[in-house]
C-alpha cells in the first residue's frame, strides 16, 4: 500500500463561497462524496480533502486534483452530475494515475490558475 503522502489528493472546496447557498451558490454534496469515497474504497488510493478556500472563489464550486507535482483545476461545478463525475474521475485516477481521463462532462470546467 502506498504511503498516504504519496497518494493523489482531490481537494473539494466547501468554504466561504464554494457550497455557500446563502451566497446563491450550489451546495457541495460533502456527505455524498465522503460516503462514495468510503463505500467505493477510493480512500485507499485518492485522498478526499474537503478544503477551505482554494483561492478561486469566482469559479465556485472549485475542485483541484493534485497528483505528484501535477495539479488539475475545475470550477463552476453546479450539478449532481458534476459531482458524480468527480467520483468517476477519482476512480480513473486510482487506476491510471496521471493518465486518468477527466470525464467529458468536466472538460468544459477545466481552468488554469494563470488565466484567472
Ligand atoms: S471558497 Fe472555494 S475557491 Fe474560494
Amino acid at each position: 500500500m502506498k504511503d498516504i503522502d504519496s497518494l493523489a489528493s482531490m481537494y473539494v472546496c466547501d468554504s466561504c463561497c464554494c457550497g455557500n447557498t446563502e451566497k446563491g451558490h450550489k451546495e457541495v454534496p460533502v456527505n455524498k462524496l465522503k460516503i462514495a469515497w468510503k463505500k467505493e474504497k477510493l480512500d485507499k488510493k485518492v485522498n478526499l480533502i474537503i478544503s477551505n478556500c482554494l483561492g478561486y472563489c469566482s469559479l465556485h464550486n472549485v475542485t483541484m486534483l493534485k497528483n505528484g507535482s501535477k495539479k488539475t483545476w475545475i470550477g463552476k461545478l453546479n450539478s449532481r452530475e458534476h459531482f458524480e463525475a468527480v467520483i468517476t474521475w477519482a476512480h480513473s485516477v486510482a487506476e491510471f494515475g496521471n493518465k486518468a481521463k477527466l470525464p467529458n462532462i468536466l472538460v468544459p470546467h477545466l481552468f488554469l490558475p494563470s488565466d484567472i
